[in-house]
This record gives structure tokens, sequence and C-alpha cells, in this order.
């Protein structure tokens, strides 16, 4: 599962302004929340207090407490730190903000779920091997099966990997190499999280190799037919005008 940052922003009237001219010095804290599992007790709490875009000090609930890194930082640190009442609020803080955002957070992720558009189609220029594409699904995990006769086949296949679109969506390709001359009922099921139950698309070789193959057969045959007919009915046409003369 993915960890998360929880980026708080700059919080409490921490933005103060310091400055006598334009150039400006000033202060301000970035607030955050680490959350690394679901586990309450592993959420950090952290603060990083800047002073004049240096970081100077920072609080961590892990060690406890503020560390010092210049040494302005330092002597607020080890103020904050003998100071009962920031300790009890920042562990507050840590209760109210961090921890109770755990589930929301998670929650979040497990609800956002999007379908994959699925198609069916040969690959350009080859027209055994068909192609089963599932598009902009969320989240990763996705499964990919074919079927023929509504037997599973592992045999001829191959799987991409699951591809980031660059966006926060994926997509995934499966390839099946086709028998020559069979007429199989092929399918490619998909099972996704965004999806009840596993969904099943039918290829329809409405126009595939073989058909294609009758076509032009019975096209030729046409034509040749027509041209043995032109043929006996010039040869018709001959000897009855020779019976004519
Ligand atoms: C906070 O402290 C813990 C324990 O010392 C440490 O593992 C963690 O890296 C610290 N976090 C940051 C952002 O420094
Ligand atoms: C998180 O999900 C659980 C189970 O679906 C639900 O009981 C709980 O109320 C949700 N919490 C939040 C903060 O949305
Ligand atoms: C599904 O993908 C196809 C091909 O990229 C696209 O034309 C179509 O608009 C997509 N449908 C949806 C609902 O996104
Ligand atoms: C079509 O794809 C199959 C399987 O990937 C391969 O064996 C075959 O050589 C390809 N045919 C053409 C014409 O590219």
């Amino acid at each position: 599962m993915d960890r998360f940052l929880l980026f708080l922003g700059c919080l409490l009237p921490s933005v103060a302004d310091y400055s006598k001219d334009q150039h400006g010095y000033f202060m301000f804290s970035d607030f955050f929340c680490y959350i690394p599992s679901r586990n309450p007790k592993e959420v950090q709490y952290l603060i990083d207090w800047y002073f004049n875009m240096e970081l100077t000090m920072q609080y961590n609930s892990s060690v406890g407490g503020w560390t010092g890194f210049t040494p302005a930082g330092l002597i607020t640190a080890a103020k904050f730190n003998a100071d009962k009442y920031d300790v009890v609020q920042r562990i507050l803080e840590r209760e109210l903000v961090c921890q109770r955002s755990v589930e929301m957070v998670y929650n979040g992720t497990e609800e956002a779920k999007v379908e994959p558009n699925v198609s069916l189609q040969t690959v350009e220029d080859n027209d055994s091997t068909l192609e089963c594409s599932a598009l902009d699904f969320y989240p990763k995990h996705i499964r990919l099966t074919w079927f023929s006769n509504g037997q599973e086949v592992t045999e001829g296949v191959t799987f991409s990997d699951v591809l980031p679109n660059g966006d926060w969506t994926y997509q995934a390709h499966t390839y099946l190499t086709l028998t020559p001359g069979k007429q199989d009922h092929i399918s490619c099921m998909v099972q996704h999280t965004s999806l009840k139950e596993p969904k099943i698309y039918n290829w329809e070789p409405s126009m595939n190799q073989t058909d294609r193959d009758y076509i032009i057969g019975g096209v030729c045959a046409l034509l040749l037919g027509a041209v043995f007919l032109c043929v006996g009915l010039i040869h018709y046409k001959q000897k009855w005008n020779t019976f004519a003369v």
C-alpha cells in the first residue's frame, strides 16, 4: 500500500512578517502528517520551521520534540522543549489532526476507482494476433484472462506491463495468437476492483481472415462464371449466325 504525506499547509498564525524593509525577513512553518500505514501509532507529526527561507528547526513527534539546526534554532528549540504547554499542544495536534486523518486518507484511495475502458481488436498488420486493451483504470491492479470456447487459454498469451498513463491512471494489454483456420469463440475477461463482477468481452469475428477469403473466393467465382457465360453466348451467337447465313 502507498504511504501518505499529508501536507497541512502553513496553519496557525505562523507566517509572521518581521520585515523592516521591502526585502523582508519572515518566518513560516510547514506542518505534515506522515502516514506510512493504517496503524495510527506509526503516524508522525512534523513541523518544519523556517526563518528567512532557512530551515532553523524541526518538530518530529517520533523524536518527541524540537531539533535546532542553526544557532538561533537551537535556542528556540530548547525553549519550546522546556515549555510544557508547547509539548502538550503538539501531542494533541498529532492526535487530532494526523491520527484522525488516517482512516479518511485510506478510505479515500479505496473509493477512487475508475473502470477500465476495454477494447478487443486484431493487432495492426497481423490478423493472427488479438489484442485486449484495458485503458484509463485505477487502481493499478488488474487481471486479464483469455477464453476460447469457454476454456481459459494460457498458451500463445503475452501480457504487457501495467503502464502508468502519466496522470494517475493505468493501462494494460494482453495478446493472444489465434490458431489459423479455426473458428473459436474467443473472449477476454477483465477483473478489476471497480467492477462488481468480472466483465467478459466477446470477440466478434465478423470480418476475420477466413470470412474475407470466402468473400474473395465468391467474387472470383462470380467473375469466372460471367466470363464463361460471355464465351458461351458469343459461341452460341456465332453458331446461330452460321445457321442464319
Ligand atoms: C522523525 O524521527 C524518526 C525517528 O527518529 C525518524 O525515523 C524520521 O526519519 C524523522 N523524520 C524526519 C522527516 O526527519
Ligand atoms: C472508512 O470506511 C469504513 C468502512 O467502510 C467506515 O466505517 C468509516 O466510517 C470510514 N471513515 C471515514 C472517516 O470515512
Ligand atoms: C475508450 O477508448 C477508445 C479508444 O481509445 C475511445 O475512442 C473512447 O472514447 C473511450 N471511451 C471512453 C468512455 O472513455
Ligand atoms: C503475428 O503475430 C504472431 C504472434 O505474435 C507472430 O508469430 C507472427 O509472425 C505475426 N505475423 C505477422 C505477419 O506479423
